[in-house]
Order: C-alpha cells, then structure tokens, then sequence
C-alpha cells in the first residue's frame, strides 16, 4: 500500500517540546511548570482525573491558547512562527456527536481533511483524491462513503473523522478522548487502528484517555497531569518500579485505585 506520508527529513526527531508552561484561566492555575518532549514516533498517553488540564494542554499545544510563562514548540519552532499546521490533526472531545439532521456524506467529511493544504480557492485535485481515498481505505470506511454521517453508529462516525483527520497526511495526531461514547469491541478495533497509524505509518500520536490500562498497553511514553505534569518514556517500566503508584495517586488523590489488565 502506498504510504500516506511523504517523508520530511528535519534536523530532529522533536515534534512537541513544552518548557517550563504556566497558564492561568480566570484567576485559577491549570498548567504549571509543564515540561516535556516528545520525539517523533511517539504515542504519549496523557491521563489525569476531570478538569486536570488536559483538554486546555492540547489546546496549548495548538497554539488556540497562549500560556503566560514557559515556551512551545512544534517541530522544532516556536509555536509563534508554526505554520505548517497541516502536519497536525486534531480530533476534539466530544466529536462523535454529530447533528444527525446534517446532510453531508462520509466522503464529503472524509474530503474536508484535505482543505488545510489546499490554497486558498483551489479546488481538489486528483492528488488529493487519491489521499482521501487512502485514508477510507486505511480505516476500513470506503463501502460508507455515499451513507450520510447522522445514519452511522458513534464508533462507524469515529471512524470517519480518524479518516478525515489521515486525509491531511498529518505527521502529529492529537486525540481528545476518542473512546468515550464507543463499546469495547469499537475501543480495540480502535486502538489496533492507531497502532497501524503509530507503527506502520509513523505517525506521532498524543492521547487524552480516562482508559489508563489501555495507555499502560499501548503508549510508549506518559503524561500524568493534574495541573503539574509527570512524564516517563516508559509506562510499563513505571507501572512495574511502583513509580507509576505513586504518580497516580499524586494526580488522582490517593484514594484513587487503578485495575491494570492486559488487552
Ligand atoms: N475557557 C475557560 N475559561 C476558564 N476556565 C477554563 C476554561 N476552559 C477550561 N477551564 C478550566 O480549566 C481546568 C482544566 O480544564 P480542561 O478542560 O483542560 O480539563 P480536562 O483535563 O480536559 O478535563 P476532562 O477530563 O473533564 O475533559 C478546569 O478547571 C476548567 O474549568
Ligand atoms: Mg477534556
């Protein structure tokens, strides 16, 4: 199968760099201090309990919020002078809920991901034809594609948007949550479905999920926040030298208890 990337060779393997980030929002402190790097290949699991920051960090990350201490970057520039944000795809929290009276096909949405590299006017090209095509293939959506959006299960319009997010060929993807209104079976089809996009296409994948045994199994680096952030390379090397515990009990109160099973 063709691959969906176009290798860029860059003089390092930093996708996202956060230094020293503090942000304030209405008088309360939502980030501090948050420090981390993550390399290119990467699938960061970022965790935390309600309201620890973590929907504002991606939004951070983006570049949607401007912290008022620390510094960003996005592939190795300061997130000030970022512009080619067609290397990133982000799917917000509570995307599956779609207004089922929208009239707009599977390939239409799927389609729209191509619109941050088309220049302004310009139609679409055979070229990005082809990329939607891939991307509905890759996600399994291809025999939807005439079916309106509202007619689709949450975890078939999930789907979809993962299709529409590929479409971009971003080099950085950046979930919010993406399991939370699909079933278990929906939950490991997924997650084998980011697996491929994190191994065969290397894509660098960050990971807001409540599903902590399913960070542990899948990430390879993690982001326990909870206004402070504790990052680690390694979750299962944390899990097993009782760090990661301690961790969670820092982030989520130390009467919190965690069941890790393998999938
Ligand atoms: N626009 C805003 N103005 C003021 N405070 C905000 C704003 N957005 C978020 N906050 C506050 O910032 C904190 C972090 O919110 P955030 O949405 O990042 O949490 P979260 O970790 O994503 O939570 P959840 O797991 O519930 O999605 C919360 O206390 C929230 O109330
Ligand atoms: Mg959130």
């Amino acid at each position: 199968m063709q691959p969906l990337i176009t290798p860029v060779i860059t003089p390092s393997d930093s996708i996202v760099e956060l230094k020293g980030v503090d942000l304030t929002r209405e008088g309360n402190r939502v980030l501090e201090k948050v420090s981390f790097r993550v390399h290119r290949g990467d699938w960061v699991g970022i965790i935390g309990p309600n309201g620890a920051g973590k929907t504002t960090l991606l939004r951070v990350i983006l570049g949607m919020i401007r912290p008022e201490g620390g510094s960003v970057s996005l592939f190795d520039t300061p997130i000030r002078e970022f512009r080619r944000w067609h290397q990133v795809a982000y799917l917000p929290q509570k995307v599956t809920n779609f207004d089922p009276k929208f009239p707009v096909t599977v390939e239409e949405v799927v389609a729209m991901g191509r619109v941050p590299r088309l220049s302004l006017w310009k139609r679409m090209s055979r070229a990005d034809w082809d990329a939607v095509e891939r991307a509905l293939d890759f996600t399994s959506v291809a025999d939807l594609r005439r079916r309106q959006m509202g007619t689709l299960s949450g975890g078939q319009q999930q789907r979809v948007f993962i299709a529409r997010a590929l479409a971009a060929e971003p080099e950085l993807l950046m979930l919010d949550e993406p399991t939370a209104s699909v079933d278990t079976g929906a939950t490991l089809e997924f997650y084998g479905l980011l697996r491929r996009l994190n191994q065969e296409m290397g894509i660098t994948i960050l990971h807001v999920s409540h599903d902590v045994s399913a960070v542990m199994d899948y990430c390879n680096a993690l982001c326990c926040l909870n206004r402070v952030c504790y990052y680690g390379r390694d979750p299962k090397a944390m899990l097993e030298s009782g760090e990661f515990a301690q961790v969670l009990s820092e982030v989520y109160g130390e009467h919190a208890r965690f069941v890790v099973h393998r999938h």
